[in-house]
């Protein structure tokens, strides 16, 4: 029903595509262009749909490494991997994980392991298993660690042998469950967690039966991806197989092929790692060029060695890009596409300007949404091109909204209310057969939340992308609220003259009976966040304020910004040198808004 309601989509539109483009599009080209792409996208789409038995993200891998098994599939420090090796490794962990009697067929398990080689072998593993995989943030720690495993009924929780303290802090409650706990690691003392390195590296390496996957279907969970929301602990968004099927596009609908060096340095427990770089490399059979982190120092000189032609940027990648000391070799390299959202028009010229011709495709698209655009015309500042034939296939559309009370604006008739061209509005997609919302695991109450109803017509239902805040800040709150002492964080950027962008500041309460440790909590932002997303100034508020909705709350906190003149509560600023976080006086205040005390 779905394939024939596409197509006949597709080809009723094509009928009247040169005329109506032609006379009300300037764009026209390149929206044909596109949206022959993406036809062919979807005619592809739709035909692996089809195909018996299923085919999932896994057959596409096993079909590159027959393809070209010698052909280096991931890179990694020292290491390269081919694909005929990662099909080995993976079949070998798929093997232990088999024969050990705390795993059953289907199990969810949870992996917490930074970007490494063995990440994405453990994740073609339970896939060959078919097993859905819950990708845990590995810098999440005690209270969020246990809420992430838990929310997806995680049997099974693998972790990389550096993260055995992370994983003994929660190990009482993770026993009282009967969770089996594997370190990848030869041996371990704790008891309660075992090593599971060596049972690896003696499972056979013979492929694992198809029938193994037998019972899986296009909606059954596949992976399961954190994001952060506007308050609380991360929800559990659902990437079901058809979703990550339909992933596999995004770098090839991009012009990325099998020549191409893809340089993935995002964290692969997010979307912009795992679905776009991880994901959509298995598609296009290229090489990638594997990182534990961003680092804007090694960034050029990595791609030079490597020959990369494809990067990934998240916003502020680019903005520390092109704030590092300019150098003669800028230009010399082969990127030649960057792939990502979140850039701002003024660095994107810069990093034109700077590193050369570099096609930047900048799109939009959230981890558990249904929609999702392409700057595909290269216009500077766009999130992205839409033209009536995508929106006819996926139906969206701007409406109304209240941000004082966080909700959209409705008529007499109780409907929302299209803005006008031009005008700012919340973007709604239309949930149907072919841009479903999965939602969130075990949260049905967040789900609901996403889900609008009565937009245009009675009884129709669309997701709302209504974010509030975005993801980074939400992970910084994360990461502030398990230190030691501070209990709720709020964290959000702030102006300062001289400055690109925004710098981080949270406003922050202190937990009963504890105390404010300016050394304490510089060791502890240091040692879990990357130095561009430290906040540099904390403001101590006695309690969060109740009053307005969060997005209210934060606009009054970036109006106040970190002026000790207009705040009674203490604040304090980053201070690398005496490693802490120290007093911000009004002198302090004064030379950096005067630009001496440069941050
Ligand atoms: C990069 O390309 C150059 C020239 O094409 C080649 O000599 C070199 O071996 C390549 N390096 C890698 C790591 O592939
Ligand atoms: C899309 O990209 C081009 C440059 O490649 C840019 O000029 C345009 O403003 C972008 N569109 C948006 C909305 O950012």
């Amino acid at each position: 029903m779905m394939e024939v309601f596409v197509i006949s989509v597709i080809f009723a539109s094509v009928l009247i595509v040169p005329f109506l483009l032609k006379t009300f599009f300037p764009y026209v080209w390149m929206d044909v262009v596109y949206f022959g792409d993406l036809m062919s996208i979807v005619v592809k789409f739709v035909a692996r749909r089809r195909r018996k038995p299923l085919f999932s993200v896994l057959d596409r891998f096993l079909e590159q490494t027959a393809a070209h098994p010698d052909k280096h599939f991931i890179v990694f420090e020292n290491d390269r991997h081919s694909f005929s090796d990662a099909d080995k490794r993976s079949n070998k962990i798929a093997n232990a994980l088999q024969s050990h009697p705390g795993y059953e067929a289907g199990d969810t398990v949870a992996l917490f392991t930074g970007n490494e080689p063995a990440f994405m072998f453990t994740w073609l593993a339970l896939a060959k298993l078919g097993s859905p995989v819950a990708l845990l943030n590995h810098n999440i720690r005690t209270k969020s660690l246990l809420h992430c495993f838990n929310c997806c009924k995680a049997k099974v929780l693998v972790a990389a042998a550096e993260l055995k303290e992370a994983v003994e802090d929660v190990l009482p409650s993770l026993m009282d469950q009967g969770v089996t706990v594997l370190l990848m690691t030869k041996h371990c003392d704790t008891p309660g967690i075992e090593g599971f390195s060596d049972k690896v590296d003696e499972a056979s390496d013979a492929p694992l039966p198809r029938s193994l996957r037998s019972h899986m279907t296009f909606k059954s969970p596949a992976v399961y991806i954190y994001t952060s929301g506007t308050t609380g602990l991360p929800k559990a968004a659902v990437i079901n197989q058809n979703r990550l099927l339909a992933a596999l596009v995004v770098l090839s609908s991009n012009g990325v092929t099998s020549n191409d060096v893809i340089y993935v340095n995002l964290p692969l427990y997010h979307t912009a790692g795992f679905v776009i770089g991880f994901i959509g490399s298995i598609e296009t059979g290229s090489t990638i060029i594997l990182k534990r982190k961003f680092s804007a120092s090694q960034f050029w000189d990595d791609c030079r060695k490597y020959n990369v032609t494809v990067v990934q940027y998240i916003g502020e990648v680019m903005r520390y890009l092109c704030s590092t000391p300019k150098r003669e070799n800028d230009r010399d390299h082969k990127v030649r596409l960057a792939i990502g959202n979140g850039i701002r028009a003024e660095i994107w010229r810069e990093f034109v300007r700077r590193f050369g011709n570099i096609q930047i495709r900048e799109f939009y698209a959230s981890t558990e949404g249904n929609v999702g655009f392409v700057n595909y015309t290269g216009k500077v500042g766009a999130i992205g091109r839409v033209n009536f034939l995508h929106r006819k296939i996926f139906p969206y559309t701007l409406v109304k909204y209240d941000t004082e009370r966080d909700e959209p604006i409705r008529d007499a008739n109780g409907l929302c209310v299209e803005v006008p061209k031009g005008e700012t509005g919340l973007l709604v997609s239309k949930i149907t057969d072919i841009a479903p919302f999965v939602g969130y695991a075990q949260n049905e109450e967040q789900t609901e939340r996403k889900r609008l109803r009565n937009v245009l017509k009675k009884g129709d239902l669309y997701f709302n992308t209504w974010k509030g805040e975005n993801v980074a800040t939400t992970e910084v709150s994360d990461i502030l609220t398990i230190s030691e002492c501070l209990k709720e964080a709020n964290v959000y950027g702030v102006q300062v003259p001289g400055h690109e962008g925004r710098i981080g500041m949270a406003a922050v309460t202190v937990k009963k009976d504890a105390q404010f440790d300016g050394s304490k909590i510089y060791n502890h932002v240091v040692s879990y966040l990357p130095s561009y997303a430290r906040p540099r100034f904390i403001r101590i508020q006695n309690a969060v304020e109740v009053t307005g909705t969060f997005k209210q709350m934060k606009v009054k906190l970036v109006e106040e910004s970190f002026d000790p003149g207009r705040i009674q509560d203490p604040l304090y600023i980053l201070d690398d040198t005496v490693k802490g976080y120290i007093p911000l006086t009004a002198q302090v205040y004064s030379s950096i808004m005067s630009g001496n005390s440069k941050l």
